[in-house]
């Protein structure tokens, strides 16, 4: 009786502090593994990340079927070997500031399973730790105050690959009056298209509707300009729809990422009591027979690479640098679009993509009721599938980038009745919430998927690999068209070149090959080879991919098997320990590109020219002996030369499987020296060149930013590529040493990487060594503006040390 005389109270005196709505990013939290010792810590926070790597996390004996294994061995690795399994809490208490009637928690995704409590009692739960939820704080609040407790369970087996732990993106929670906007109702889209005008229809809903409540829309441009607006709008049972027009639209695409901003405003007896800004893009989408995949009416092939969304060393806590740089990278490889295998985004993610220019697809599930993992989302799906497709589209519909729905990925139940009918049902789900984008899922097993009617059940039939069935897939398929959903899975060491060089599906390693061979395992290294000429028995080369998107119009692009390295899944060293991180990668854990990066970069690329030699030729013994240079260009002609001497002038040969957009000498002799190639364009103009050469004893560390200026935010990240040159500055390819970092100044070490999938040194520690002569160190500056200094050491003080300086700015 007392408590509620008492929240009464504090309500009147809201009231009379009525004012708009105010979100507050929840960053600081206690944080426990035992629920009795607590520290603090700032979230997006991963427990697992700092280590120690272990084979005994996650250790699995199983049998991967979708790998075409029948007979059950041990997986050391398979999920990262990082401590991400059993419980964990965070609490947070926070004040709410006077003025406010209701309040609402919003999580981003939290590693797993959430169970939230509110002042003691449970507020909230979801199942699924990819997905973003919201919890109505409001009948919890007591006198103006919110302990805030979330419990999270990683249970054993329960992924494919490294999940992290924890509140790995962020909370916030959001104050506004009793009658307001519900933050998910709020939808812009683009209805009709001209280069005139534009027509956005919008919705909207109103709960705690009263009396003389009114809503207006306005549409700025990215001046502020207000280009368009609807002004004193009913809300009739709560609801508001609208169409307006935007005249002359500047249109959203990857090439040029024009975003207006949308201002929603409900106003109760001419006094504003609730604002809420969205960032839009107008651009239409559609997928056809006759024209395939088409962004505002111009037909395109998809460029894309599929991500995980673990961050190499920073582990699965997200940060907006760390994924601004992800996503500037691919775009400079020529890369439009990304899909977020196999799970729902981060919405700092989708809005970085929005605004860089970068499609997506943006996926769900991994698996259905039949589970791939014993622990798996197989759980939960059919209590929640449809609560988490619902989430996954409300929250994110208003991205531009986002270009389609994924309802999952390899789904087992391909060739089943069972099957068509949940794609059928997942899919009208996607379209009542959005009828604005075409909905895809993965299929690995076209010949069941086309059989039982799934695959036509689709509107964009996605396949993973196995090019050489999309003939035969096609024929079968009313759509007209398909999408390589998942492509490539060629496997590359950065830096790492084996001898002689031999395209394989790695059957010297891999037990799933059929020439199994057990002592494989024992003289194995760990590595697969930068010659780009590795893959698995159920993938291909990238070139086997482009023939098809360049000889059949009806292929409408593809989502390569990845952008970049991820945590867990080391294939094909799946049974090899130490090996804890994936092969896929165009670029490696640390962001660093290996040559794949080039060959991708040759082909989407259009505006840059690329010339680039690989192997390095820094060689010691190999005198004499066989060393294949390969040059990755767009040009169609190159001649390459061994100090000074032609080794033939060579161009591309449409009809051999390697030669069509590699450029191969295949017998060159090692000397050391240089190598060099000069390469043309089909006119025969030369379009650039490419050198290597032979490094001697590593004298000096050098070091270099990713960008010029950094934010003094206590958020921002530089990532410092640290590598190593001999007495002429000539890089030397090889090096591992040992290095150690300190910091001073205005900022902090926050992680380290060398991109070799096989260490097991932490990347939380300020030491690591050098992988093929580089790795990459993560800094975070503080909220003060002044000077980062990073000195970096050779442990054994063999090498010249270095201090790179970093300036930082508020
Ligand atoms: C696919 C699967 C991916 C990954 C990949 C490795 O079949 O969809 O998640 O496992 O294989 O090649």
């Amino acid at each position: 009786m007392k408590t509620r005389l008492l929240v009464g109270a504090w309500l009147i005196c809201l009231t009379a502090f009525a004012q708009p709505r105010k979100e507050i990013n929840l960053k600081t939290w206690e944080f426990s593994r035992d629920n009795q010792s607590w520290n603090q810590v700032n979230i997006p926070h991963d427990w697992a990340i700092a280590g120690p790597f272990d084979k005994k996390w996650d250790l699995q004996k199983v049998a991967i079927t979708q790998n075409g294994e029948t007979e059950a061995t041990e997986k050391s690795g398979r999920s990262g070997a990082l401590p991400w399994i059993g419980e964990g809490w965070y609490r947070t208490t926070v004040t709410i500031p006077q003025g406010y009637e209701t309040a609402e928690l919003v999580f981003d995704g939290a590693m797993a399973e959430p169970r939230v409590t509110i002042n003691g009692k449970e507020a909230g739960y979801w199942a699924y730790g990819y997905n973003a939820f919201r919890i109505d704080a409001t009948p919890y609040m007591k006198a103006g105050r919110l302990d805030i407790s979330v419990h999270l369970q990683n249970l054993e087996e329960s992924s494919r690959w490294y999940p992290g732990a924890g509140l790995y993106r962020p909370v916030t929670l959001i104050l506004k009056q009793q009658t307001h906007i519900n933050d998910w109702s709020l939808f812009a889209r683009t209805i009709q298209l001209s280069q005139e005008k534009a027509e956005i229809a919008v919705d909207m809903s109103v709960e705690g509707m009263a009396e003389g409540v009114t809503a207006n829309f306005e549409i700025a441009d990215n001046q502020g300009n207000i280009v368009a607006s609807a002004n004193q709008l009913d809300v009739k049972n709560g609801l508001v729809n609208t169409t307006i027009q935007v005249k002359r639209p500047n249109l959203w695409s990857p090439e040029s990422p024009y975003l207006y901003i949308l201002t929603a405003k409900v106003t109760k007896d001419g006094k504003t009591i609730d604002v809420k800004t969205q960032k839009i893009g107008i651009r239409t989408i559609k997928v056809s027979r006759e024209s395939g995949f088409q962004l505002n009416g111009i037909s395109r092939k998809i460029k894309g690479v599929c991500l995980h969304h673990d961050l190499g060393p920073l582990g699965a806590a997200i940060n907006k640098a760390a994924l601004i740089r992800q996503i500037r990278t691919m775009k400079e490889m020529g890369c439009d679009a990304i899909r977020t295998s196999h799970n729902m985004p981060s919405t700092w993610q989708m809005e970085i993509c929005d605004s860089m220019g970068m499609m997506v697809m943006a996926e769900s599930f991994d698996m259905w009721i039949y589970p791939k993992c014993k622990n798996g989302y197989a759980r939960f799906f059919k209590e929640w599938a449809l609560k988490d497709i619902t989430n996954l589209i409300l929250n994110h519909r208003n991205h531009p980038s986002i270009v389609m729905w994924s309802i999952g990925n390899e789904i087992p139940e391909q060739w089943s009745e069972e099957g068509r009918q949940i794609s059928k049902q997942l899919q009208g789900l996607c379209h009542a919430l959005d009828p604005t984008r075409p909905v895809t899922q993965g299929m690995d097993r076209a010949e069941d998927a086309l059989n039982s009617g799934f695959a036509q059940t689709m509107e964009v039939p996605g396949f993973n690999y196995r090019v050489h069935k999309y003939e035969n897939n096609i024929k079968q398929l009313p759509q007209g068209f398909l999408l390589g959903s998942e492509t490539a899975s060629t496997v590359s060491s950065r830096g790492v070149y084996k001898f002689p060089v031999v395209p394989t599906d790695n059957s010297q390693f891999a037990s799933y090959s059929p020439n199994y061979d057990p002592t494989a395992l024992q003289k194995a290294d760990g590595q697969c080879s930068s010659y780009d000429v590795e893959w698995c028995s159920w993938s291909n080369l990238p070139d086997d991919d482009w023939r098809c998107q360049d000889d059949y119009p009806w292929v409408i692009g593809e989502f390569v098997w990845t952008g970049y390295d991820y945590l867990g899944e080391p294939t094909p060293y799946d049974e090899y320990w130490p090996s804890r991180s994936s092969y896929f990668g165009i670029c490696d854990l640390a962001g660093l590109p290996k040559d794949r990066y080039w060959l991708y970069r040759s082909k989407w690329n259009t505006k840059e020219h690329t010339v680039h030699l690989l192997p390095h030729w820094t060689w010691q013994g190999r005198k004499g002996e066989t060393t294949p240079v390969y040059c990755y260009t767009d040009g169609v002609e190159a001649e390459l030369f061994v100090n000074g001497k032609s080794q033939g002038r060579i161009r591309k040969n449409p009809t051999e499987r390697l030669d069509r957009y590699r450029l191969r000498w295949n017998n060159v002799k090692y000397e050391p020296g240089e190598i060099r190639v000069v390469a043309y364009d089909a006119q025969g103009n030369k379009i650039g060149e490419d050198t290597k050469r032979t490094a001697g004893k590593p004298v000096a560390l050098v070091a270099k930013t990713d960008r010029k200026s950094y934010r003094a935010d206590g958020e921002d990240l530089a990532f410092v590529t640290i590598s190593v040159e001999d007495a002429k500055h000539i890089p030397v390819p090889t090096c591992d040493n040992e290095l150690t970092f300190s910091v001073e100044g205005t900022g902090q070490f926050e992680a380290v990487c060398n991109g070799d999938a096989t260490s097991l040194e932490s990347f939380k520690q300020p030491h690591m060594k050098l992988f093929n002569g580089e790795l990459v160190v993560v800094l975070r500056t503080s909220p003060q503006a002044g000077t980062i200094r990073l000195h970096i050491k050779d442990a054994k003080r063999m090498l010249r040390p270095t201090t790179i300086t970093i300036p930082t700015q508020r």
